[in-house]
């Protein structure tokens, strides 16, 4: 919509409509002031759907979530990969050790000074801690606003290379995302994965990742869920930085087309990209600042400047190559306006777990070692992470093949 122009039938009538063309520029001398509820009504214009319900609830939540030196807990790790990460500390996977671990992370004195939303798996939405009492309250508690993972997986993508995939979720997803508001969840994610290869990514696969991310996002927001739009193109590869770039344009050009097509209320929506980096195998060497001009660049060319903030995932980067990236991005110059913020899994749990091993008497250094890097990635968000003046048992970061969340 042109600005200064009134959308008077819809704005007086208090229905949405998806067509621009209901928009007409004020006539000379007709009084464009519009009551202030009215004028509400016409800024969301252009929204389909039922939106309009939950809009101001949805911005308010993202904007929340974005809050300068604040980011996001990733530890919507299904039952499976949790798995993996408790047996790299030597824990068996039982439901008890699940609850033990998230128990310690979600009660950690002070994280909601660093840490805005927590991502959760399903089973952590229900759960309680030892003593009976709801995640969702302690986390509430701590002002970390509870989230959910609603995709139900990749899926071997038919027609395109063997390698592609797409997400699966989006049957029943209405009636889910419903439930999950009712429990307390406000946001949600949805990761579709993309690769890069010589032949990849295919038409096909950026179709296809992208019109289910832009479908599920519509669907999170007419229950009130922030939709966090993760279009995660992996790292395995040996493709140099242009071509990341070059194809993170145009997924990010697919993702947002679809989502004007689906109706999505960009303002109460989150973009959760990785990194512009080069492929995992590329010989040669790169430093943060370049990764910071690319990201930004990328991002510059195609996210809508509507969207409050981008939510970077960490990918396999170590802990301090997440908190350094993510902070010399905050301290060069852009023109973008959005919160350029952090939701590690990986890079924000590695120490921690390492820390913890399983044992009640090491909840306290496991609590520590997060809240060092909760903070790192704080100070990052304002561009002042100082590399190494937070401890770190990740040296190496979690780069793995073929990687599976
Ligand atoms: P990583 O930071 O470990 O990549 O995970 C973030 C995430 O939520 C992936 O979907």
């Amino acid at each position: 919509m042109v600005a200064g122009f009134v959308c008077g039938a819809a704005a007086a009538s208090g229905s949405f409509v998806g067509s621009k063309q209901m928009c007409v520029a004020p006539t000379a001398g007709a009084s464009v002031a519009p009551r202030r509820g009215a004028l509400r009504m016409a800024m969301n214009v252009g929204v389909k759907g039922n939106v309009s319900k939950f809009a101001d609830e949805l911005k308010s939540t993202a904007d929340k979530m974005t809050l300068p030196g604040k980011g996001l807990l990733a530890v919507d790790e299904s039952t499976a990969t949790i798995g993996k990460r408790l047996a790299s500390i030597g824990v068996e996977n039982t439901e008890a050790n699940r609850q033990a671990y998230r128990s310690l992370l979600f009660s950690c004195p002070g994280l909601g000074e660093y840490i805005s939303g927590a991502i959760l798996f399903e089973e952590t939405l229900y759960q309680t801690d030892k003593a009976g009492k709801l995640f969702v309250d302690i986390l509430n508690e701590n002002g970390i606003v509870p989230g959910i993972k609603v995709d139900k997986g990749l899926s071997p993508l038919g027609g395109a290379e063997p390698i592609e995939t797409w997400c699966t979720g989006l049957d029943g997803l209405a009636e889910r995302t419903a439930a999950y508001y009712k429990q307390g969840a406000r946001f949600a994610k949805w990761r579709a994965v993309l690769q890069i290869s010589d032949k990849t990514p295919s038409k096909l696969s950026i179709a296809e990742n992208t019109w289910g991310l832009a479908r599920y996002a519509k669907i999170c927001q007419d229950s009130g869920l922030v939709p966090i739009i993760e279009p995660e193109i992996l790292m395995d590869g040996d493709h140099d930085i242009e071509r990341t770039a070059e194809v993170g344009e145009e997924v990010l050009a697919s993702v947002y087309k679809n989502c004007d097509t689906c109706g999505v209320y960009l303002e109460g929506s989150l973009l959760k990209p990785n990194m512009v980096v080069p492929g995992a195998e590329w010989k040669g060497a790169i430093q943060p600042e370049d990764i910071a001009k690319y990201t930004i660049r990328t991002l510059e060319r195609r996210l809508p400047s509507s969207v409050p903030g981008v939510t970077f995932l960490s990918g396999g980067m170590s802990e301090e190559e997440a908190s350094i990236n993510l902070s010399v991005m905050n301290s060069i110059p852009r023109k973008g306006p959005w919160s350029l913020t952090f939701s590690y899994g990986r890079a924000l749990q590695q120490s921690c777990l390492k820390s913890w091993l399983g044992k009640e008497e090491n909840v306290k250094a496991a609590q520590d070692a997060l809240l060092a890097r909760a903070r790192a990635n704080s100070m990052a968000n304002l561009g002042k992470y100082v590399p190494g003046s937070e401890p770190s048992l990740d040296k190496q970061g979690t780069f793995e093949k073929g990687y599976k969340y």
